[in-house]
């Protein structure tokens, strides 16, 4: 068997959950007895590898990675391209987010991940939603959540639509202007709105929906009192940054502000590790304290918003090598057929990788089996994969299952659902 791991390139938006030395684990997991799934070759050392510990982060990860591979043991062919759906991690992944702010309302942010084995997981966890279009409402409905559970984070909506979710039962809405939210106000006064604010002016290149602090002067002075209808603040970005600005409109234009609702964007490297681990460790200490402090100042309510934090540790694509293409031998692509995926949203930043062919390969390529040859990960030297070698993506669970459409007409990965899992030991 051989396992290899790879950092892609960064990704500016994640920078706070890069892993550190992953490298290392390579060396732990081929050092452990062969695992025989497909061809069951011989694991080969990699000289760029180094014995570890198995405690720490890359013990988390190796333990992580034998979990996931004891899943994929049970895996026929047939089964694949499958998705690896754990529900257990999800609930713990909340259980421990919400440990650390037992009395502020968490909304799950649907758009991160629908799967609706994930949304009735979460609901009897105890959660709450953020919808963002309608049809995340109905299913969120089907599955019995009540609307009061539901907030319609969207600020692009059109008048037809604001009709269609306030029949729905839905009365928590996010809008960006006046005109927006007196439209909304015409249709109901029986709502809870939040401002969004744009954080463009505190930081350049930040495109995104909201009003600008020059923008809410400008409301103001036209209509403060339709204003006094807004009784909290959103943001979707930095915390420090959105904390900052709802805090300048406050004390500025907006005193009477109750709740500010903190959107996403939890996806900390320190908490990244304590939710694999399935234990809280104290490492989100520092923003409770953040979010007490400002409370003092400010008597307002939190609300959040996490989606990515919530489900990308529990979801794992496997896909089999389909088509080796090695035309330009400078380099090398791998066609997995994980589906018609259009690739993942993201590059992946770990993948392991079973099979054996015996000849050594510089790097390579990784993209998935569609004309669009969307790019999936990077491989530097490594031992030349073949065709049905099997390759798992570990924690793709954020933002991936939207990309599974009906492109090229492909099988779609079939998915797997794991319930009651311990979680991992170190
Ligand atoms: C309004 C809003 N809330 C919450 C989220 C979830 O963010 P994350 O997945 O970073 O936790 C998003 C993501 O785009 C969002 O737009």
């Amino acid at each position: 068997m051989r396992v290899v791991l790879n950092v892609t390139k960064e990704n500016p938006a994640n920078m706070s959950y890069r892993m550190q030395s992953p490298e290392h684990v390579i060396a732990e997991i081929y050092e452990r007895p062969a695992f025989n799934i497909a061809r069951s070759p011989t694991p080969r050392m990699n000289s760029a590898t180094r014995v570890i510990g198995e405690d720490g982060m890359n013990g988390a990860l190796l333990n992580q990675a034998r979990q996931i591979e004891q899943a994929v043991a049970r895996l026929s062919d047939d089964d694949l391209p499958a998705y690896i759906i754990d529900l257990g991690q999800i609930e713990r992944n909340f259980r421990i987010l919400k440990s650390y702010f037992p009395e502020y309302p968490m909304h799950y942010a649907v758009k991160a991940n629908p799967d609706v084995e994930i949304l009735r997981t979460l609901l009897s966890s105890g959660a709450n939603f953020e919808a963002a279009s309608l049809g995340e409402v109905d299913r969120l409905l089907s599955i019995g959540t009540p609307p009061q559970q539901i907030a319609y984070g969207n600020p692009c909506k059109s008048t037809r639509n604001i009709c269609d979710l306030l029949d729905r039962g839905i009365r928590k809405f996010v809008i960006e202007n006046l005109a927006d939210l007196q439209r909304l106000l015409e249709k109901s006064s029986d709502v809870r709105i939040a401002l969004r604010l744009n954080l463009t002016e505190l930081r350049e290149n930040h495109i995104d929906y909201g009003a600008t602090r020059s923008a809410i002067s400008e409301m103001m002075r036209a209509q403060p009192s339709l204003l006094t209808n807004v009784k909290g603040l959103t943001y979707y970005g930095s915390h420090t940054i959105g904390l900052s600005a709802c805090e300048r409109v406050i004390e500025e234009h907006m005193p009477w502000i109750e709740f500010i609702n903190l959107g996403g964007g939890f996806l900390y490297e320190g908490l990244a590790h304590e939710l694999r681990l399935g234990k809280s460790m104290g490492s989100f200490d520092f923003f409770t304290r953040l979010l007490a402090q400002f409370k003092k100042r400010t008597s307002v309510d939190f609300i959040l918003e996490p989606g990515a934090v919530l489900v990308k540790n529990a979801c794992h694509a496997v896909a089999q090598v389909q088509y080796v293409n090695d035309t330009n031998r400078e380099l090398l692509y791998y066609h997995i057929d994980l589906g018609p995926t259009l690739g993942l949203r993201k590059p992946v930043s770990r993948i392991l990788v079973y099979g054996d062919s015996g000849e050594s390969s510089p790097s390579a390529l990784i993209v998935d089996s569609t004309c669009a040859k969307k790019f999936v990960a990077r491989l530097s030297e490594h031992a030349k994969l073949e065709e049905g070698d099997i390759i798992i993506l570990p924690e793709v669970g954020m933002y991936s299952l939207p990309y599974i459409c009906d492109f090229h007409l492909l099988r779609k990965p079939r998915f797997i659902y794991l319930r009651d899992t311990p979680s991992i030991e170190t």
